[in-house]
């Protein structure tokens, strides 16, 4: 177990890492999201999977909060689906910028703040109906209690925590492009920390001097556990086949039945 001080040490420097690689993924995304923000009322960035949970959890009219928003592209969609408050979190400010620039395109009034998770004081305790947390955010986190606890403070009574994220067990295998062979890499409960060297630029794949990124590892028990250990309940998990990374191309075209993604729901006791 990592004390406090460690987990924000290793997420701080995981923040310089993702605000040096803000301006390069806006080089790959930010045009043709705000010419789709700014042209298409209908644009969404949801997919099936993702929209057929948050419908269930009845987003009209509802606060939401998403952890680890990135450039806010996802959260200005739930926005669209009617939702009232909407708040954005994330710790990289060059993220927290573009995602402003998004919501002033598309017209909508979306919150963004520029904070460490891990961070977040009372100011938002109580105060939404469904906290989002989607695709690529847990990896990043040394540790899941004090995160998922985070997220249930930021819920009101009897609200939702809903995850839409790639399946730890892909962590057991190498990444690699669509004819990269499978390859297994470490154990499923190996808790070793992976630092990558080479730069978060995922859309273009660009290599540069990077600050270093820490991940991590958590079994799909390790946040099941963490959840009930957070004050909430299980209410909702299904695991699917289907690739949400920018990574496991090999796993995707092998075709093998692979669980590549999950949604959990957590429901606040
Ligand atoms: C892979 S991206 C999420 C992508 C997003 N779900 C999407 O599809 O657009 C991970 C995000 O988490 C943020 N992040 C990572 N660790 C964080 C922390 N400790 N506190 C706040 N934000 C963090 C990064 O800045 C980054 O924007």
């Amino acid at each position: 177990m990592k004390s406090i001080e460690e987990v924000k040490k290793l997420t701080s420097a995981n923040l310089e890492a993702w605000n040096e690689v803000a301006p390069i993924h806006k080089r790959h995304n930010q045009a043709d999201l705000l010419k789709a923000f700014a042209s298409d009322p209908e644009y969404s960035v949801l997919d099936k999977i993702e929209l057929k949970r948050l419908n269930v959890l009845e987003i009209e009219g509802k606060d939401i909060a998403q952890i680890c928003c990135n450039n806010g592209r996802e959260l200005l969609c739930v926005k669209k689906m009617n939702a009232a408050r909407c708040v954005g979190f994330d710790g990289a400010q060059n993220f927290i910028d573009q995602a402003r620039e998004l919501s002033a395109a598309a017209n909508l009034d979306v919150e963004f703040v520029c904070t460490n998770i891990y961070d977040i004081d009372d100011t938002y305790k109580s105060k939404f109906d469904v906290v989002t947390i989607t695709i690529g955010v847990i990896c990043w986190m040394p540790e899941v209690v004090e995160f998922f606890k985070v997220a249930s403070k930021l819920l009101k009574p009897d609200g939702a925590l809903f995850i839409y994220e790639q399946h730890p067990l892909l962590d057991m295998i190498e990444p690699g492009c669509e004819d990269a062979p499978i390859t297994w890499e470490i154990s499923y409960f190996d808790k070793s920390p992976y630092v990558e060297p080479e730069g978060l630029d995922y859309f273009g794949g660009e290599k540069y001097d990077a600050k270093p990124a820490t991940s991590f590892t958590h079994t799909m028990s390790d946040i099941i556990m963490a959840g009930l250990n957070s004050g909430m309940t299980v209410e909702y998990f299904e695991e699917f086949p289907g690739h949400i990374s920018n990574t496991w191309y090999n796993v995707e075209s092998a075709n093998i039945g692979f669980p590549m993604s999950y949604t959990l729901v957590l429901r606040k006791t």
